[in-house]
């Protein structure tokens, strides 16, 4: 039932703040973090790995690559993501101090599902990130961290992409808390913070409207390119599939350090660019490297979109349009950001006409390798 919206997408998307809180709830105690799922895998085990691989498909990667950022500055531990496909064929050097996380809506996408066996068979630990209850993966993993988005129907993942974040931030200080590598009032700060992030999400869902009338301006765009940087590189990543997949007109991603290497030589008049960029309050003063990012696409013709948080003037001179997105702690932008380009994903494909539920050639689950 799509409850009087347009598409499912549209009520998946209007459900993200909801998808975030109910993966946060019941996870949280005296400020800290507990998620009671995990006993496969005790405070000592987490203390003696030290390595973790990410593994997943599509969007569901894009999520394990906001997790690597966090879980790897909080907890202190190498973390490394890679698409399942991948990673059961280069015969990976897996142990006992290795922590497989597998990240799947469906928990049935058959490559995930393959890539888990596979890890298990060879000895490494296992933890699945799954919005399905009693699904093949996380039946076949050691613990499990069940994203609470609620079922999903359109065929592009929104409400289970947050969620998904959302779970490996709540491992992330789960972890950091195991192996004490945050102070006790540091993960008090971020769980305040992350709890802050529904409401905040609920802001962003206003920017909508606006969305869908540029979306309507660039019904007949050709190409649409993505920029970010640190945690905005995955949300670009994904602002580009959502694209591909949904209006089907070719779109990228690229990190934003990465432009001069190459894609800059894409950017010609008119192309439209999307830039997330990152809070002027980070520290690692990746703001003033991202606005030069702009400048150097903006003196080429490039139009530019810049998702930027509220009160960031710098980047007004330099933007055709600023989408803003309250303050949040920059771990916790990604969130934010996403939206929007969920929301363009969806007006685009609606202005050409297209069944946003339904894309062509695509499936919900591939259960199929
Ligand atoms: C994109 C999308 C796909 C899935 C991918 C993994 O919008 O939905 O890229 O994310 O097929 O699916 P799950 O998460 O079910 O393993």
């Amino acid at each position: 039932d799509k409850g009087g919206w347009s598409s499912f997408m549209a009520k998946e998307i209007s459900e993200e703040p909801d998808a975030v809180a109910n993966t946060i709830r019941g996870r949280v105690v005296d400020g800290l973090v507990q998620i009671p799922e995990m006993e496969g895998l005790d405070d000592e085990t987490l203390r003696s790995i030290d390595r973790i691989l990410i593994i997943a498909c599509g969007t569901a990667a894009y999520a394990g690559m906001v997790g690597k950022y966090a879980i790897e500055q909080w907890a202190r531990i190498p973390v490394d993501v890679e698409l399942a496909h991948e990673f059961r064929y280069r015969e990976p050097v897996l142990s006992p101090n290795t922590l497989v996380v597998s990240i799947s809506q469906s928990g049935e996408t058959m490559d995930t599902l393959m890539a888990v066996k596979y890890a298990r068979e060879r000895g490494a630990r296992t933890l699945s990130i799954c919005n399905t209850q009693g699904a093949t993966i996380p039946r076949e993993s050691d613990a499990i961290v069940y994203t609470h988005a609620g079922p999903e129907v359109a065929v592009a993942s929104t409400k289970a992409f947050v969620a998904q974040i959302t779970a490996c931030y709540l491992f992330g200080l789960q972890l950091a808390q195991a192996r004490e590598t945050l102070s006790t009032d540091a993960v008090r700060a971020l769980v305040a913070d992350l709890q802050k992030v529904p409401d905040q999400l609920r802001e962003v869902l206003k920017s909508g409207d606006r969305i869908a009338e540029l979306a309507h301006w660039m019904a007949d765009t050709r190409s649409v390119l993505f920029l970010g940087r640190h945690v905005g590189y995955p949300i670009a990543l994904e602002g580009a599939l959502k694209l591909k997949e949904l209006a089907y007109i070719h779109a990228e991603g690229f990190a934003a350090g990465e432009l001069k290497h190459g894609p800059i030589a894409l950017i010609e008049p008119g192309q439209i660019v999307f830039v997330i960029v990152p809070s002027p309050r980070d520290e690692r003063s990746l703001h003033a490297k991202v606005v030069s990012n702009i400048q150097e696409i903006r003196a080429r013709g490039a139009r530019v979109i810049a998702i930027a948080e509220a009160g960031d003037v710098a980047v007004l001179p330099h933007a055709d349009e600023v989408i803003r997105i309250p303050l949040a702690s920059p771990f916790f932008e990604p969130l934010l950001a996403v939206v929007p380009l969920h929301f363009f994903g969806m007006e685009l494909a609606a202005a050409k006409g297209l069944d946003v539920d339904q894309p062509r050639n695509l499936a919900k689950s591939v259960t199929v390798e």
